[in-house]
């Protein structure tokens, strides 16, 4: 399998409530490598953008407010499968939904306030990883 990126965003209620470190180790734990990450506080515009493909969406206005209710991390996480291998330590989207065990689990609140983001495939991790970093702010792994 392709070593591959993927955009990870902890959410506005995760970094407020402290569990920062907490995330990251599950990422390094589960074997993707943190290449690049800042911490940021998102305008409107930024988290309008991010989120386009949703704007459509009864929930959209809630989920701009929500974003920009507090600083975020973003980064970007490296390794094989990196995109799935995400979204599985995740969980699902609704954190009474998500497996035991998952970060939705054991730090989201709802639906909407639920802790990290990440790419859904190889073509939006592509777009989102553009959205936040140049590439001369990532930093393979040798
Ligand atoms: P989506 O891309 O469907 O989920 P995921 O984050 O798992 O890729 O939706 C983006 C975000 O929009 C989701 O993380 C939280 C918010 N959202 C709601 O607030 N209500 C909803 O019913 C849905 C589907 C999403
Ligand atoms: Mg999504």
């Amino acid at each position: 399998m392709a070593q591959e990126r993927t955009l990870s965003i902890i959410k506005p209620d995760a970094v407020a409530k402290n569990a920062i470190g907490e995330i990251e180790s599950r990422f390094e734990k589960a074997g993707l490598s943190i290449v690049a990450m800042k911490m940021l506080q998102l305008s409107r515009e930024q988290a309008e953008g991010f989120y386009a493909e949703h704007k459509e969406r009864p929930f959209f206005r809630d989920l701009v407010d929500f974003m920009t209710s507090g600083p975020v991390v973003v980064q970007v996480l490296e390794g094989e499968n990196a995109i799935l291998a995400n979204r599985e330590l995740m969980g699902a989207t609704n954190p009474r939904e998500a497996a035991v065990g998952t970060i939705r689990a054991d730090f989201a609140e709802s639906i909407d306030a639920n802790a990290v983001h990440g790419s859904d495939s190889a073509e939006s991790a592509i777009r989102e990883v553009d959205y936040f970093f140049r590439g001369d702010e990532i930093c393979p792994r040798a």
